[in-house]
């Protein structure tokens, strides 16, 4: 079905039949598997004029490959952008991006708590490439006028951020970004997936995805995506991806996301109640100290989730009373939950961000981010909640 014709439909709609232009001559109704490095050429003179884009064609599949296309239009109209690009993991998409778009003496403002691997490409990576990154606390919008300077080239905003669910207003934040001309707003999706939160709508350039979360969602896959304008997209194709980090994905992992892809809906609302069900255990548990959740009536920014988000996620974190030695009690306790970091999953995974996740953060950068000692990270799941919380309620009483 054409782009303009899907684009008016639901976001299931779109997410199962969005990408899918033609059948294939066997009339598949799955999606073809090209597992293929490279592709033929009628001729010395096509191949020519395929690599100089003289004529459109696959070449060879570091750069494009049909069943990866089907999902990089699928994520396009899904996000709202021109076009999208997928990777062979979020930091795969990450790093592409910013290699195109950014060059030695350039200035980087990003969202001071963020995921470790991203953090520890800004604190460490950059600098050796003579790129300067100012981390800001952008619950206050006015923290990111602050830091700008002529030379800032690249905002980074992660809304909800990966461990704790600060927000950061992507509306207010791109207004200010932008009011530099040649300054970029990229937007990491991956907590609220497209169904949640569209930050191109709300001014973003670029989007950017750890595939490999909910979008999948059956933990199978490591992947990334990229989305926004197509001059941008086409740009990160020949050099973020074509060469610099060469990260391409893989034929079957492309087509596991397209399948994943197919329930997104129902799987987020899913995630979603049964997030709001676990949130509100574990606030009102007599062990749990905090809870970090964007659906809590006293979520200090509840009315910035309500405003930027369609429901708040299935991502909660939580501290409870006696810090981390209590936590890893109640951590070790579980049955049902898994000990594993990622997110996403059908299964709830139980993690701890200081120690895992987030130990590139060393203490005082941590305890500035606002990742506590103590605190530990819920991916809530598919499972039935109340099940779900009776594991929880069996881990937690051993600390009471
Ligand atoms: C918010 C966020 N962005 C990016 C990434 C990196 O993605 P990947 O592990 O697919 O490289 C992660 C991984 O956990 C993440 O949580």
């Amino acid at each position: 079905m054409n782009r303009d014709k899907i684009k008016k439909m639901g976001f299931a709609t779109k997410s199962i039949h969005g990408g899918v232009t033609s059948k294939d001559s066997t009339r598949s109704l799955a999606t073809p598997i090209y597992q293929t490095a490279t592709f033929s050429f009628e001729s010395a003179e096509q191949g020519g004029r395929i690599f100089s884009a003289e004529e459109e064609g696959y070449l060879y599949s570091r750069v494009g490959n049909p069943t990866v296309s089907q999902l990089e239009e699928k994520l396009a109209i899904l996000e709202g952008a021109e076009a999208s690009l997928a990777l062979g993991s979020g930091m795969g998409a990450i790093t592409a991006a910013l290699w195109t778009v950014l060059k030695t003496g350039d200035h980087i403002i990003s969202s001071r708590t963020i995921y470790g691997c991203t953090y520890e490409l800004f604190e460490l990576g950059m600098a050796k490439f003579g790129i300067d990154v100012t981390f800001v606390d952008m619950r206050d919008p006015s923290n990111v006028k602050e830091a700008m300077r002529p030379g800032t080239r690249l905002v980074f905003i992660e809304t909800p951020a990966n461990p704790n669910l600060i927000l950061n207003d992507i509306e207010a934040i791109s207004a200010i970004a932008h009011e530099n001309e040649n300054c970029l707003v990229m937007a990491d999706n991956t907590f609220p997936s497209p169904y949640l939160q569209q930050p191109l709508a709300l001014g973003a350039d670029i989007v950017v995805h750890s595939a490999t979360k909910y979008l999948n969602g059956h933990g199978d896959v490591i992947a990334g995506i990229v989305a926004g304008r197509q001059e941008l997209m086409d740009e990160i194709r020949v050099t973020g991806l074509k060469y610099m980090t060469g990260a391409s994905l893989s034929p079957f992992d492309a087509f596991l996301i397209i399948r994943g892809l197919k329930t997104l809906e129902i799987r987020m609302e899913r995630h979603c109640d049964n997030g709001e069900a676990v949130a509100d255990f574990l606030d009102s548990h007599p062990a749990v100290e905090k809870v970090y959740f964007p659906g809590l009536k006293d979520f200090p920014q509840i009315d910035l989730a309500k405003k930027q988000m369609k429901r708040p996620g299935a991502i909660i974190s939580f501290e409870v009373k006696g810090g981390f030695e209590s936590g890893k009690k109640v951590i070790n306790g579980v049955e049902l939950c898994t000990i594993a970091v990622s997110l996403g999953d059908a299964e709830t995974l139980i993690q701890h961000p200081a120690s895992m996740t987030h130990l590139p953060y060393n203490e005082e950068a941590r305890e500035k981010a606002g990742i506590s000692e103590g605190l530990i990270r819920l991916s809530v799941g598919l499972e039935n909640a109340e099940d779900i919380i009776a594991d929880l309620k069996r881990a937690l009483e051993m600390i009471l």
